[in-house]
């Protein structure tokens, strides 16, 4: 294992080894899967015209609200309360902040742009679902050691259905656009993970260290402070 992949599980046990801290990350996590409900484009399905696209969406949107309640219930086992997120604090925001495109699909736009924006959105969450995933990957392994087994039994749920949403959202973007077309989009929305991805990582990395201050191992807090730091210069490259 890598010294990146070593400090990402560290990081998990260390957040999940203190119950004010692990109720905290699920509400990081809660969060992104209310986001679509605050937002006006997402999930465009009145305008996919396969009738089994609009199903399959149709699905992921109920599944994301039953990921609401798995992480509401595990929130409530560790005897934390829900939170409500500014969407600084909520990585679907954070990506949608560093995407150039937009995903909005509307009614006065012909039938090409509705498709390659349809695609857009469906590429955007992929990406961001595949993020989401391979944090939940970390963060599973670790919840064995929780103060309650329920947060286990719901992160795996989800990660079930996260796993899902990763393999259709990209078979659908190849099915929409000509190769030439998709690989674009592809690239607009892989460059927006990449920094969304340090700036979401390190700027919540430093809230929890400073609002959380006693919850952390003492010398790992600074370790983490200087990993929080380095993904910030990071991203000034990106
Ligand atoms: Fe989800
Ligand atoms: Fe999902």
């Amino acid at each position: 294992m890598g010294l990146i992949d070593a400090t990402k599980r560290q990081l998990h046990r260390d957040i999940v080894a203190d119950p004010v801290l692990h109720a905290r990350v699920l509400n990081l996590y809660l969060n992104g899967e209310a986001y679509p409900h605050r937002v006006d484009d997402y999930f465009p399905v009145a305008h996919v015209e396969a009738p089994e696209l609009a199903e399959r969406m149709r699905t992921h949107m109920a599944e994301e609200d039953k990921h609401i309640a798995l992480y509401a219930k595990a929130i409530d086992k560790l005897g934390q309360q829900v939170e409500d997120l500014p969407h600084a604090c909520i990585f679907n925001a954070v990506i949608r902040h560093h995407t150039p495109e937009s995903w909005a699909v509307r009614s006065h736009q012909d039938r090409d742009t509705r498709r390659l924006r349809l695609a857009h959105f469906l590429a955007h969450a992929h990406c961001l679902e595949k993020r989401v995933a391979r944090s939940l990957e970390m963060h599973l392994d670790a919840c064995a050691h929780a103060a309650s087994p329920y947060p286990a039994k719901a992160v795996a749920a989800v990660l079930a259905d996260e796993h899902d949403h990763v393999r259709y959202t990209a078979e659908a973007v190849n099915e929409l656009l000509p190769r030439s077309a998709a690989a674009a989009v592809w690239s607009v929305h892989v460059a927006a993970e990449k920094r969304a991805n340090l700036d979401f990582s390190s700027a919540q990395l430093r809230r929890l260290l400073r609002e959380n201050r006693s919850s952390w191992p003492g010398a790992r807090r600074r370790y983490y402070a200087l990993c929080a730091w380095a993904m910030r210069g990071l991203l000034t490259h990106a």
